[in-house]
């Protein structure tokens, strides 16, 4: 596997594949890599003759600067599991200043409404962020094709409008949430919880699946009161946000359209750690 450790060395090694006609499938990261990041490799090397990742903690997507300081990072640990996976062929690991060359700050997006809903709300300047750092990886890798987790899916939807707006030449690929045995939806934020505060979150995926079960057979009122009973019984849990929302605007709903897809969204603090998860309606 390629280590390239500025924008320099990946233009060259870009340039190179492009030669050679070579399909790039690219999933972008901020490392304290898991399972989950490598269903997204598995997906790209079956698309793709070539597979990159990039790790880059992205300062301008946190709004609290806690969050990033204690955003866990361990390169030769990462680059390490890259390695053993053998699914990856390259991986990017910008400096700040190969993405940011002048001042680090995002760029400002419409992304028609996306970015009002649920974690815009609580994370002001965060899809900015992400919109920033994700598209000028894309300028700098040039991928075919893209690969992000449905975890983070209002961020999905933000950056295949941006790809849509800025009409950029990637496609973007959804990826199902990988779950551990549990069920609790791998997070590189889980390794800040104990063993048995992470047992003990599989409440929340437990929840969405009674919330799938509740769907259309009792009110949406109802269903976000079963939950939030739920979570005042789960000892040093907090529900920070539950609701049910379209899956195309990301508007919340308090009733059920024929012929629309609906998805439950929930955001729980599991001892001081901010847990997201969320799951389609059937
Ligand atoms: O989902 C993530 O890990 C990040 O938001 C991303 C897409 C790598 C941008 O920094």
């Amino acid at each position: 596997m390629e280590v390239l450790k500025s924008k320099k060395i990946l233009q060259d090694f870009i340039e190179r594949q492009k030669e050679m006609g070579k399909k790039i499938g690219f999933a972008p990261t901020m490392g304290a890599l898991h399972d989950g990041h490598l269903s997204l490799y598995k997906n790209a090397k079956e698309e793709n003759d070539l597979v990159i990742s990039s790790i880059f903690v992205n300062p301008t997507q946190f709004n609290n600067p806690e969050d990033l300081e204690k955003y866990p990072r361990d390169i030769n640990r990462d680059i390490s599991i890259l390695e053993k996976s053998g699914l990856v062929d390259a991986v990017y690991i910008p400096e700040v200043t190969d993405i940011y060359p002048e001042k680090t700050e995002s760029q400002h997006y419409n992304f028609d409404g996306l970015e009002d809903e649920m974690e815009g709300k609580s994370r002001p300047g965060h899809f900015d962020g992400v919109g920033t750092v994700v598209e000028e990886l894309f300028r700098q890798v040039k991928p075919d094709n893209a690969y992000f987790g449905e975890k983070d899916f209002q961020q999905l939807a933000i950056i295949r409008k941006m790809v849509e707006k800025k009409k950029l030449p990637v496609k973007i690929k959804g990826v199902p949430i990988y779950r551990a045995e549990n069920g609790l939806a791998l997070s590189s934020r889980n390794q800040r919880l104990d063993t048995d505060r992470r047992e003990a979150s599989k409440v929340i995926y437990e929840t969405l699946k009674k919330v799938n079960e509740w769907f259309r057979v009792i009110t949406i009122p109802e269903i976000k009161q079963r939950v939030q009973d739920i979570f005042d019984n789960q000892r040093g849990m907090q529900l920070e946000y539950f609701l049910i929302a379209d899956e195309e605007t990301l508007k919340e709903t308090d009733f059920f359209y024929k012929d629309r897809n609906f998805r439950a969204f929930i955001v729980v603090v599991v001892d001081g750690v901010r847990l997201i998860d969320n799951m389609h309606l059937d």
